[in-house]
């Protein structure tokens, strides 16, 4: 009955602390890994972003933002430090076709740079820049995939993750591509930089707040960047080899910015941890949103925590159910129990939606948990408008505690790949610069997160924890203007 089928999942989905531990000692090793050798399995990505922002930025920069759910294009204008600075932004955010994620480069380098005319124009800028090299507007690129990076203004596509599959894209410059459709279009813009979104974020946080260890995404995808100090001897990053010259710039680089060794943002890529399913706690439904995905055996630590995968997770093992005659049996009836395709008539019954691949997001997974209405109407209401479902009340029951059981799982992995960068990095206390849907629209994420980070070093409560999530929302936007700022102020110094 649902009663034993609710604990059965409870043990499937519940990480203990012994668990987290062992996760995040497996982490620790993967994040060296990475910092050895290219092609580790977390790639621990340079991002050539040197040292913190000054907070003294100033000036007028575009940035393009590519995350997995929308574009945003901004404008960064003016200077300074929080409180005190005088900084606007402006912004324009278009929600990315379902079609395009699967499409070509062509389309995509449309899309966005059509996006960008459009923003130019509706803000009077067209005319005010040319495309002769001293007369163009700087532009930061946010491209939220992992990309090896020799600097920072270009970078090679390693894969697609988050369920995009465009074609003509891995193993390309992305910037080549983006610079050649800026030029057919005429543009008056000088891509100056491209960096992830993690490493947006944190540097956005920084500029506000000194405190700040690390920026971190959970959202659509996880992953996170920090600063990494690049010690020559023993090598702190064996991987990077640099001539001699390019050595002393790096270190005239950390002199000028008032540091002792200089710094590096790596983008860790953590979603990709553990694709060799050495530690993981992956269920049957994990393994069937991995077999179903378009890359399979890829971001395996992603598909069991990011908020592309947790609503799919959540409908999988609904499904499961009703295939089994345990759940919506009112509608369910003819169901094939084989495993198969639901039956024809359950289909007139109302099941289709059930049937379809990534009908529920985690803003449904949410608001189940968050509903306090009465007799739980509000999620009678969700089953009945996207499900076209009306579910008994010992159905939502067990479908709030579902709900909750993947949305805690989700948070306590996710607090692995951080708690492991801070041991790595003996970091012992900081601010966590947090953006994405997940972080920012799931009240109970953050408190779930500091209790698994507390329970993994051993805090008691790690809501007063020394190591803390704060909000770096839309942050990635001023993080990248900032980091186009940084970028063009080094070359002048000549690194
Ligand atoms: C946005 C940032 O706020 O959050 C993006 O500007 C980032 O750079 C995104 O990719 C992540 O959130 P989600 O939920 O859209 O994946
Ligand atoms: C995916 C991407 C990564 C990004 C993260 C959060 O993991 O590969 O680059 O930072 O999603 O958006």
């Amino acid at each position: 009955d649902l009663d034993s089928a609710m604990s059965a999942l409870d043990q499937q989905f519940w990480v203990s602390t012994a668990k987290l531990k062992d996760i995040v000692a497996r982490f620790r090793e993967e994040l060296k890994e990475g910092l050895e050798k290219e092609g580790g399995n977390i790639p621990m990505n340079l991002s050539w972003v040197l040292g913190l922002s000054s907070g003294r930025e100033k000036g007028r920069f575009l940035a393009i933002d590519l995350g997995g759910t929308n574009l945003r294009v901004c404008l960064k204008d003016g200077s300074g430090h929080g409180p005190n600075g005088k900084h606007t932004l402006t912004q324009t955010k278009y929600t990315l076709p379902a079609t395009l994620k699967t499409s070509s480069a062509d389309h995509l380098w449309t899309f966005i740079t059509d996006a960008l005319a459009t923003f130019l124009s509706d803000h009077n800028l067209s005319d005010k820049y040319t495309t002769a090299p001293s007369h163009r507007l700087p532009l930061g690129f946010t491209f939220s995939y992992p990309a090896t990076q020799h600097r920072i203004d270009h970078g090679i596509l390693q894969r697609w993750t988050k369920g995009f599959d465009i074609a003509g894209v891995e193993g390309e410059d992305v910037t080549a591509q983006f610079r050649s459709h800026l030029a057919a279009k005429n543009l008056p813009v000088d891509l100056v930089c491209l960096v992830n979104d993690t490493v947006g974020a944190m540097i956005a946080s920084a500029y506000n707040d000194p405190q700040t260890i690390a920026g971190a995404i959970f959202g659509t995808g996880c992953n996170a960047a920090y600063m990494q100090s690049l010690v020559r001897e023993p090598a702190s990053v064996p991987k990077l080899e640099l001539r001699e010259d390019e050595w002393e710039a790096l270190d005239r680089e950390g002199k000028q910015t008032g540091q002792e060794t200089v710094k590096m943002a790596i983008n860790c890529e953590y979603g990709a941890f553990d694709n060799a399913l050495r530690v993981l706690p992956r269920t049957e439904f994990d393994d069937a949103v991995d077999r179903e995905s378009p890359r399979p055996g890829e971001q395996a630590f992603e598909k069991m925590s990011a908020g592309l995968y947790l609503g799919e997770i959540f409908r999988l093992v609904l499904v499961g159910l009703v295939r089994r005659e345990l759940l919506f049996t009112q509608n369910s009836k003819s169901m094939s129990k084989d495993g198969g395709e639901l039956g024809k008539e359950a289909e007139e019954r109302g099941l289709e939606k059930l049937k379809k691949p990534y009908t529920i997001d985690t803003g449904f997974l949410s608001a189940i948990e968050d509903d306090e209405s009465p007799q739980f109407r509000q999620t009678r209401d969700l089953f009945n408008k996207i499900l076209h479902l009306s579910p008994s009340d010992p159905e939502i029951e067990f479908c709030r505690r579902l709900a909750e059981l993947i949305a805690v799982r989700g948070a306590r992995l996710c607090a692995c790949g951080i708690a492991a960068i801070c041991l790595n990095e003996g970091i012992q206390q900081g601010h966590v610069a947090a953006d994405g849907s997940v972080a920012n629209k799931h009240p109970k994420f953050k408190r779930r997160w500091a209790e698994a980070l507390g329970e993994i070093l051993d805090w008691g409560d790690g809501n007063d924890g020394p190591i803390r999530l704060t909000s770096a929302e839309d942050g990635s936007g001023v993080g990248v203007a900032v980091i186009a700022a940084m970028t063009l102020e080094r070359a002048q110094r000549g690194v």
